[in-house]
């Protein structure tokens, strides 16, 4: 039987150019979709899929990520004294288990590769989650976010484990692009993996698209590998090396994936998430109307 996973990695120590100038001085993955902070959906949907520990490997300017995670003793004292249970329920609802999160820093961002190669001491010898919280995820028909389904895929496989989604054409030349093997409906065998090719030499339209699950052997491998695509340390070069040894099976995710690390994907993400809210939706639909009327 695979060993379970327990623990996920969260690389924020990126600088989030994309999305300057919101992220001068607010990390990206503090804006915010609808009411809570993107990290605040990555961590939630972490612990759906069964994490029990949460490592953030973060940088500079990004010490209000710690303290997002942290207890906040004076509001809550003052919601408590003003009667506000409701929303004292939730910030402590979403507060994590007194020892179950780790922060390391990356000094410097030299790449996805490197971000994960930093929380190494704290992962150890077991395999572990990695979710880039710039992506988040809403339910399919399936009602479950994309990690939980790869840890389905990982426990029907074992070995190492990529979401996957599908990507136009056009653009297949920016993301790190998968070449499928054997089909299995819902997973499939994973037989390549390219960083960025060049245009028109994809190996298929399914992209890596920010969930993994990965062997501990990930680390060795991390520390040789040389700066890739963009100057930086790829995770992709890496798990191409681990695939000649290790298996690797993609998951089709039955949901949507947002890319809140551009402006069009935050914006997106915020009208989707506020239509999946059964408590905003319905006042947000009239508003969104009027808006949209006017198109
Ligand atoms: P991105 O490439 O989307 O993040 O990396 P970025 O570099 O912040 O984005 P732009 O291109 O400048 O707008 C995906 C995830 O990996 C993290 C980022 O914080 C993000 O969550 N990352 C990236 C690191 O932690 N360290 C790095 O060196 C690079």
């Amino acid at each position: 039987m695979s060993k379970p996973i327990r623990k996920a990695v969260f690389p924020v120590a990126g600088l989030g150019t994309r999305v300057l100038p919101a992220t001068k001085t607010v990390p990206k993955e503090m804006l915010t979709v609808v009411d809570r902070p993107v990290l605040q959906h990555a961590v939630e949907e972490a612990r759906e899929a069964g994490i029990e520990h949460f490592i953030f490997v973060t940088g500079r300017n990004k010490a209000v990520i710690e303290d997002h995670f942290d207890m906040a003793y004076e509001l809550e004292d003052t919601l408590k004294r003003r009667g506000k249970e409701k929303e004292l329920a939730e910030l402590l609802a979403d507060l994590p288990k007194a020892g179950a999160t780790s922060f390391t820093r990356q000094q410097a961002p030299l790449g996805l590769g490197h971000a994960v190669w930093c929380a190494r001491d704290i992962v150890g010898n077991e395999p572990f989650a990695v979710v880039l919280p710039d992506m988040i995820t809403l339910p399919g028909k399936g009602g479950k976010r994309c990690l939980a389904q790869c840890v389905e895929a990982y426990e029907k496989h074992g070995g190492n484990i990529i979401a996957a989604e599908t990507a136009p054409k056009d653009q297949l030349h920016q993301y790190g692009v998968l070449a499928p093997g054997k089909d299995y409906g819902a997973t499939f065998e994973i037989t390549g993996m390219v960083e960025k090719p060049p245009k028109g030499t994809a190996p298929s339209d399914q992209i890596i698209s920010g969930r993994y699950i990965l062997e501990a052997s990930i680390f060795k491998i991390l520390e040789k590998v040389e700066k890739g695509a963009g100057g930086e340390i790829q995770l992709t070069d890496g798990m191409i090396k681990l695939s000649q040894k290790r298996p690797f099976h993609g998951v089709r995710f039955d949901g949507k994936t947002y890319d809140t690390g551009s402006k069009l994907g935050f914006l997106a993400a915020n009208v989707a998430f506020a239509l999946s809210r059964p408590d905003i939706a319905p006042g947000f639909k009239a508003d969104l109307k009027k808006i949209v009327g006017k198109l």
